[in-house]
């Protein structure tokens, strides 16, 4: 919307005499002349201001309410906007700071609210003024969205349709833009803070918010109705162990165990499907990083927060227009070895860095960890060894295999379960390799007993009876041995008999 206004909106007419001169009130900007210059054979309806007219998106003062607004609100929104645009100098008003530009926006806002006669009530009034600061200042209808902080993910499908996951599930929301090109034009302006552009010609682009949140831009003619949106937002407190276990994510014996794990650096990969905590997780194991090592991370888009001070952040990157300058996840872990680490962190493993990982994890880089996109830990690994094999490694199966077990020490697997809760299902170790299979020992498991009267899974995590893993040694070296098998022999269940469970219910 910002610059560029929608035709098909009704126009009220005679047009407004420009209201008095304001101090960021110069020439009228004439939405007709307002195209993106990179643009070429612009569609008209894809006209977007200037770079230069968009200053950094400004938080609104408050939070505006999400609720569905009629017709006529809309058609009253786009006939202010157009006047505005006419009116105010979007260059000057870049200059200004977000308060001030917000106060000018006001002024001029009311003052053609009046000159209309448009009738409104003052709660009304605010909300216009809201809504226009957004499209202006901001990234329009998204910014009540983005506000909200119990959102994890927003998920755009064309002006009409908008829905978001809260509490991990997923629901409609009621906001809606007021055309595809609008929708397409606050695309660009997320993705040009980046560096990038999207349009027809180049039409998937990923971008990354200034608050960090991970942005993914398909637009037509490859999404068939109109340009499709997703971000992941980013969570300025990432929820920790503490949470994970009030929430029932974990027990509080599971979250001791991988406090072990995590301090006496057993090399781990949380494997889960998407949107199943797995990041989350990541960033808790390294809160029990010891501050004097020196860790790298390697993430596609960082999202991770470790709190230690000896950390170093790599992050990927994606080819410019001419296909030229990427930089791949396989660079940077590879760049990390040489970077003298103690740990290297891997945001997520999803192709032939897995090698490099595994390697670096077999020489001397313990406690290294990654996540990787899979649905069991037996899965984890064959997803790890065909990631391997696809990178062009030209190894036998036998050879990578062993590579596995002599470098993976945990595999924990996240998983969201049928009621939309987090749970860590699996801490299982990967114990070696017989004959031509890997095998597993799950050292903790969740069994699902049943289901409530409100359909949420009950169930319970629970020890395998394993009283020694196989990082027992390495536990005992780093002083935690008493803690490891106290905490594994108190989360042990019996049967009716009186018997442990052990491994009954695992399904690794
Ligand atoms: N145990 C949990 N309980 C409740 N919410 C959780 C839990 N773990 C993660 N979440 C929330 O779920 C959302 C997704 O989490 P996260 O980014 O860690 O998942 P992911 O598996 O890394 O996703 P992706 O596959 O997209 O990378 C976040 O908003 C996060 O706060
Ligand atoms: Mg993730």
């Amino acid at each position: 919307m910002f610059g560029k206004r929608n035709s098909s909106a009704p126009d009220l007419s005679p047009r407004p005499a420009p209201p008095a001169a304001k101090p960021v009130v110069g020439e009228a900007v004439n939405a007709g002349t307002d195209t993106n210059v990179d643009q070429a054979p612009a569609p008209p309806q894809a006209a977007s201001a200037p770079a230069e007219a968009a200053p950094a998106p400004a938080a609104p003062a408050r939070k505006a309410p999400e609720r569905a607004r009629s017709e006529e609100y809309y058609d009253v929104k786009t006939t202010v906007f157009n006047a505005l645009i006419d009116t105010i100098d979007l260059t000057a008003l870049a200059k200004l700071d977000a308060d001030a530009a917000r106060e000018e926006i006001r002024d001029i806002v009311n003052e053609i609210v009046a000159i209309k006669n448009v009738v409104m009530s003052i709660a009304e009034q605010e909300e216009l003024l809201q809504d226009i600061c957004n499209d202006v200042l901001g990234y329009g209808p998204l910014e009540p969205l983005l506000m909200r902080d119990d959102i994890a993910d927003i998920m755009v499908n064309g002006a009409e349709t908008t829905y978001i996951e809260v509490g991990g599930k997923v629901e409609a929301s009621s906001i809606r833009f007021a055309s595809n090109a609008q929708l397409m034009n606050i695309c660009q302006r997320i993705v040009s803070q980046v560096g990038r552009r999207v349009d027809e010609s180049s039409p998937i682009c990923d971008a990354r918010l200034p608050d960090g949140s991970r942005v993914n831009v398909i637009a037509p003619p490859l999404s068939i109705d109109g340009p499709a949106l997703t971000i992941r937002k980013f969570k300025k407190d990432r929820l920790t162990l503490d949470q994970l276990q009030r929430y029932g994510s974990i027990s509080p014996e599971g979250r001791t165990l991988l406090s072990i794990i995590g301090r006496v650096r057993c090399n781990v990969l949380i494997s889960g499907g998407t949107g199943s905590g797995k990041t989350t997780l990541l960033n808790c194991l390294t809160a029990y990083i010891e501050p004097d090592e020196r860790v790298i991370t390697c993430e596609d888009s960082a999202e991770l927060q470790l709190q230690q001070p000896h950390v170093v952040r790599l992050e990927t990157r994606p080819p410019n227009l001419e296909g030229e300058g990427e930089i791949t996840m396989r660079d940077l872990v590879k760049n990390c070895l040489r970077m003298r680490p103690d740990r290297i962190v891997v945001g997520e493993v999803r192709g032939p860095e897995a090698f490099d990982l595994l390697q670096a994890m077999n020489t001397g880089h313990d406690g290294s960890m990654g996540t990787l996109h899979s649905n069991s830990p037996r899965e984890c690994l064959s997803r790890l060894e065909s990631m391997i094999l696809m990178g062009g490694f030209n190894l036998p199966a036998r050879t990578i295999r062993e590579m596995i077990t002599s470098s993976v020490d945990i595999i924990v697997q996240a998983s969201r379960m049928r009621d939309a809760a987090a749970k860590i299902t699996h801490i299982t170790e990967v114990v070696g390799l017989e004959g031509e299979i890997v095998t597993l020992q799950d050292l903790f498991i969740y069994d699902v007993a049943g289901e409530d009267a409100n359909g949420r899974i009950v169930g319970r995590h629970r020890s395998t009876g394993i009283a020694r893993p196989y990082f027992y040694e390495r536990a005992r070296y780093f002083g935690d041995d008493k803690r490891l098998t106290e905490c594994l022999s108190s989360a042990e269940v019996n049967d009716e008999h009186g018997r442990p469970l052990g491994e009954k219910f695992a399904t690794a």
